[in-house]
Formats: C-alpha cells, sequence, structure tokens
C-alpha cells in the first residue's frame, strides 16, 4: 500500500521547501522530494540558491568586501592595516559553513512543521483514484518506491545554460558551482555573459585579485535596468577594474594547457584571442525538467523545458502546479517564495496572490543595484507620461559618513496621478532600500506619500525620501 499525502512536492529549493511549509501550516499532510546530496552524501535541501546560488555568493561577496576594504579603504578611516592576506580555502570553509547552516535550518522547519522528507528523485509514475504516484528513488542506497499525492507541485528549478562547444567542466570552464568553489585565485578571470552571476562574480573574484574580462553578447549594458542606472554601474565598475567588453560573438572555447582560450569578434566585428586561467560561463538559465517524468501523465512542457502553467501556476493537469524557475517568469528565490505561499493557500481554497510588477531585483556588486517597477525607457515605449525625481548619495549624510556615495536614487511617478511607478537605486545598501518602494508600489502610494512620511535622519533611506521630493522639484538637501 503507497502512503498517500494531500500534497507532494518535488524539489526542496525556495519554491518547493516553502510551498512544503506552507501547505503543513494549512493542515494538508505533506511529502517534500529533494536529490540534492553534499559531497559526503547526505541530503542537501534548499535549491540552487542556497547550495550554489543565493547564499554562497552573498557569504563570497561579503568576504570579498571586507578584505577589499581592509586593503583599501580602512585607511581613510584612520586605520592602518599591514600584512592583510586572503586566506581563499578559509573563505571558501565559512561559505560552505553558511550553506550547512541553512540546509540544516530547512531539514529543521520540515519537522517542525510535519513535513515528510524523502532525499532522492521525484517523478511521475502514473496516476490512481486517490491521486498521481510519484515514484521515489533515493539515488542508489535503497530500493525506490512510489507515494500517492492528491496534489502534485513541481518545483525542479533551473541548471546553468551551457554554451555550444563549451561543456561545463568545473576546473577550467566553470557555472555558478565551480565559481564558487574555486581553491585560489585565478590571475585571468574570462566571464562570457555580463548578466547577474557574471558581474556578481566577477567581482568576488576582482576583489580577491584576479584580473576579470567580461564578454558579453548583446550591444546594451544591463539591458534589464533603467539605463541611466546601467551605465552609472558601468563606470563604477570599469572604475575597479572590470573589463566590459559589449557585442561580442564568442566563436570558440578550447582547453589550452590548465586554462582557456577563447576566440571572439569584438564589436567591430575583428577577431581576437584571449588565454584565462580560469572561464565562468553565465549565460542564464534553464529550466531543469529532464529527470521529471513528465510524459508519464502528459505534463505540458514548452520547447525550453518550462513546465507550462496559467498565472495561478496550474499546469494543464488538474491538481498538478508548478512554481519557480521551473515556470515563466524571472529566476528569483523570491519569485519562487511567494508563488509557493500564493499556491499552498490555492490547495487550502484561499485565493493566493502574487503581484508581478512589484517583484524586486537586486545585483549585490559594489555599488548595489536594485529596481522595481518599470524603467523610464519601458513609461516611454508604453507611452506612459511620468515626471522623474533623483537624489545622489553624494548629497546624503549618512553615506558620506560610511565613506560610500557612489550612485543615486530615481523615482519615477504619473504624470496625472503621481502613482509610483518605478524605482531604481545604485548605491550603498540599495538591497535594503528597495523594501519601502516595494511596499510604496504595494499600496498604489504617490511619490507625495513618500516625500511625506518621516525618514530617520541620518539614514539613507532619506535619499528615497528627497528623490521623492525631487519628483516636485521640491528637494532640500539637493
Ligand atoms: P531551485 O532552487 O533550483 O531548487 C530546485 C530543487 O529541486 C533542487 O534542490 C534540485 O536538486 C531539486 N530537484 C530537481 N529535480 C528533481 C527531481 N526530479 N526530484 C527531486 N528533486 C529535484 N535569486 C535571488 O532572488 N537572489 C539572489 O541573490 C540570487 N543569487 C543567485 C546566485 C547564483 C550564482 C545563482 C545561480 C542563482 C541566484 N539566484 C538568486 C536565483 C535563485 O537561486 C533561483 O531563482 C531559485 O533558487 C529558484 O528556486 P526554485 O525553488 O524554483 O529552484
Ligand atoms: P542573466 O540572464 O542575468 O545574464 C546572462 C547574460 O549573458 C546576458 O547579459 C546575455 O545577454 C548574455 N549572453 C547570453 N548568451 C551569450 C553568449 N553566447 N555570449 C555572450 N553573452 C551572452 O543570467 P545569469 O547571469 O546566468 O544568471 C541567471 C539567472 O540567475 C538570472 O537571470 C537571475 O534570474 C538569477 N540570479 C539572480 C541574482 C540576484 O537576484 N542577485 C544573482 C545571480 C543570478
Amino acid at each position: 500500500m503507497n502512503q498517500c499525502f494531500d500534497v507532494i512536492v518535488i524539489g526542496a529549493g525556495p519554491g518547493g521547501y516553502v510551498a512544503a511549509i506552507r501547505a503543513a501550516q494549512l493542515g494538508k499532510s505533506v511529502a517534500c522530494i529533494d536529490e540534492g546530496t553534499h559531497a559526503a552524501g547526505s541530503p542537501a535541501p534548499g535549491g540552487t540558491c542556497t547550495n550554489v546560488g543565493c547564499i554562497p555568493s552573498k557569504a563570497l561577496l561579503q568576504s570579498s568586501e571586507h578584505y577589499e576594504h581592509a586593503l583599501h579603504h580602512f585607511r581613510e578611516h584612520g586605520i592602518t592595516a599591514t600584512g592583510v592576506s586572503i586566506d581563499v580555502a578559509a573563505m571558501i570553509a565559512r561559505k560552505d559553513k553558511v550553506v550547512r547552516q541553512n540546509n540544516d535550518g530547512i531539514l529543521y522547519l520540515f519537522k517542525k512543521n510535519k513535513v515528510r522528507f524523502f532525499h532522492g528523485r521525484g517523478s511521475f509514475a502514473g496516476s490512481t483514484e486517490q491521486g498521481y504516484l510519484v515514484h521515489v528513488d533515493p539515488l542508489g542506497k535503497e530500493v525506490g518506491h512510489d507515494i500517492v499525492g492528491e496534489h502534485v507541485i513541481v518545483a525542479t528549478g533551473s541548471h546553468p545554460r551551457e554554451l555550444s562547444g563549451a561543456p561545463f567542466d568545473e576546473t577550467a570552464v566553470l557555472s555558478n558551482t565551480g565559481a564558487l568553489a574555486l581553491r585560489s585565485v585565478p590571475r585571468r578571470l574570462g566571464v562570457i555573459g555580463a548578466g547577474v552571476i557574471g558581474l556578481e562574480l566577477g567581482s568576488v573574484w576582482r576583489r580577491l585579485g584576479a584580473e576579470v574580462v567580461l564578454l558579453e553578447g548583446l550591444p546594451t549594458f544591463l539591458a534589464a535596468a533603467d539605463a541611466q542606472i546601467a551605465a552609472e554601474a558601468r563606470k563604477a565598475f570599469q572604475r575597479q577594474g572590470l573589463r566590459i567588453e559589449l557585442g561580442v560573438t564568442v566563436r570558440s572555447v578550447e582547453r589550452e594547457g590548465e586554462g582557456v582560450r577563447v576566440v571572439y569578434a569584438d564589436a567591430q566585428g575583428v577577431e581576437q584571442s584571449v588565454e584565462f586561467d580560469k572561464l565562468i560561463v553565465s549565460v542564464g538559465r534553464v529550466p531543469h525538467t529532464a529527470s521529471l517524468g513528465a510524459d508519464t501523465v502528459g505534463l505540458e512542457v514548452d520547447g525550453r523545458g518550462a513546465v507550462v502553467v496559467d498565472e495561478e501556476c496550474r499546469t494543464n493537469l488538474p491538481k498538478v502546479w508548478a512554481i519557480g524557475d521551473v515556470v515563466r517568469g524571472p529566476m528569483l528565490a523570491h519569485k519562487a517564495e511567494e508563488e509557493a505561499v500564493a499556491v499552498a493557500e490555492r490547495i487550502a481554497g484561499q485565493h493566493g496572490h502574487v503581484r508581478f510588477d512589484t517583484i524586486p531585483w537586486v545585483i549585490y556588486t559594489s555599488p548595489e543595484i536594485a529596481w522595481v517597477g518599470r524603467t523610464e525607457q519601458q513609461l516611454q515605449s508604453d507611452g506612459v507620461q511620468y515626471r522623474s525625481g533623483a537624489f545622489p548619495f553624494l548629497a546624503n549624510g549618512r553615506a558620506r559618513a560610511l565613506g560610500d556615495t557612489t550612485g543615486f536614487v530615481k523615482v519615477l511617478a504619473d504624470a496625472d496621478s503621481d502613482e509610483v511607478l518605478g524605482v531604481h537605486l545604485i548605491g550603498p545598501m540599495a538591497s535594503e532600500l528597495v523594501a519601502e518602494c516595494v511596499m510604496a508600489m504595494e499600496f498604489h502610494a504617490s511619490s507625495e506619500d513618500i516625500a511625506r512620511i518621516c525618514h530617520a535622519h541620518p539614514s539613507l533611506s532619506e535619499a528615497v525620501k528627497e528623490a521623492a521630493l525631487a519628483v516636485d522639484q521640491r528637494s532640500l538637501n539637493s
């Protein structure tokens, strides 16, 4: 007799584990299956985000930022630090510890919420009167078995896209996995794709001493960001020594000795050949559905491998849902989590909801970049009349005290109603400041609303208030 559950979740990334917990909170019997495994064989729930994504990248960004501060910025505070050096093995060991704390935290939460965790691969194996049969393959440890779920939530995430002719070997040609586990600082690091991963991980290894060259296929830098923010970011990154080449066409990637040779046509079409010790390929990610047994039950998957869903995450099969990176929309952990909660609530008969146009974006470089809502370019192409107000961190007292005055905040508001349509930030703690802007947009606030709210002094958040005041040309401090 197969064990039956109200809900089976396949995948325990930020989408899957949050869906499992929320469904259990709502009184459902829940199983969650995840195949993530540490080298020693123990379970590694938490998905890309916890193991090879958000968490380890932010741990290394923090360590490398401390190093850069000790080398270059302590002096201006009157602090002398001599003999500063980096122990890469210790830095990676700390990162691994942070990852494990998060893995253990998820297993603890499963126990606390009575979610039954299966370590292994889950795949559709058919259906019965009670629901869908899901096969649990414990990956060679024991014999597999089937469980039954009335509802199934697919949360199998994504994996890095390979460049044709340059398969990941994780020694010289690295995906995010290899790039987060280097044992020494490469002298010359190439990065194909100047997107979010390229900029964050390129920054880590540049701060630690690598010469970093980013080769980007598009002619525009950070095409998804507001153009003014992207221009400011490019200037700041180039000042730091990141070399960014736009409009390149990669012709070949060949292993050469311990390293890699990349041949590419530059923006002028001139062929270039560069040697790197390590090469990160970060050209986007693809939904992960290969091991799911989708065909067994007729689950619809599109040409990219994404599970096809409507705006409420319903698939073509009754009571089968899909969330996170494996479906349409931005590949962000918080988007996966919001969909997770909404689906669990829908299963429980509630009215879960996700507002896609207020999902924030953050790039954790220095300066940090963050935004919510539409860019100026999108408003122009949508034919929306808007007013814009900006405020530089150079004029913010807290930023000056921190010694971090790069960047600005820009608020875009509807020309008639004054409703905030977008906020774009580049500068210190932009990742935290954007939360206020998301809140404002969720409540359909006007720029006048933000401008009239009391913000603590001295705080970076005053730059948001001042940018809102600037929409009406009454900024007080610039
Ligand atoms: P995943 O996290 O990919 O989890 C899917 C899980 O399903 C995995 O554990 C996988 O092992 C498991 N699985 C797959 N198939 C099966 C199967 N058949 N059976 C059992 N288990 C299976 N996003 C942010 O919002 N902020 C960031 O700062 C950020 N930083 C990132 C940095 C890097 C380097 C990378 C690569 C990504 C980053 N992301 C970030 C993106 C974020 O990691 C993803 O959007 C998020 O992890 C998606 O969550 P998910 O639950 O949909 O999928
Ligand atoms: P990305 O989509 O951010 O960037 C990929 C870049 O590669 C793009 O600029 C694209 O134009 C370029 N590119 C594509 N093919 C190319 C080619 N053949 N040659 C040269 N350039 C090429 O994808 P990335 O950086 O791989 O990250 C994947 C996803 O992970 C992101 O889209 C994001 O959703 C998520 N992520 C989020 C983070 C955050 O929220 N802070 C951090 C890291 C990743």
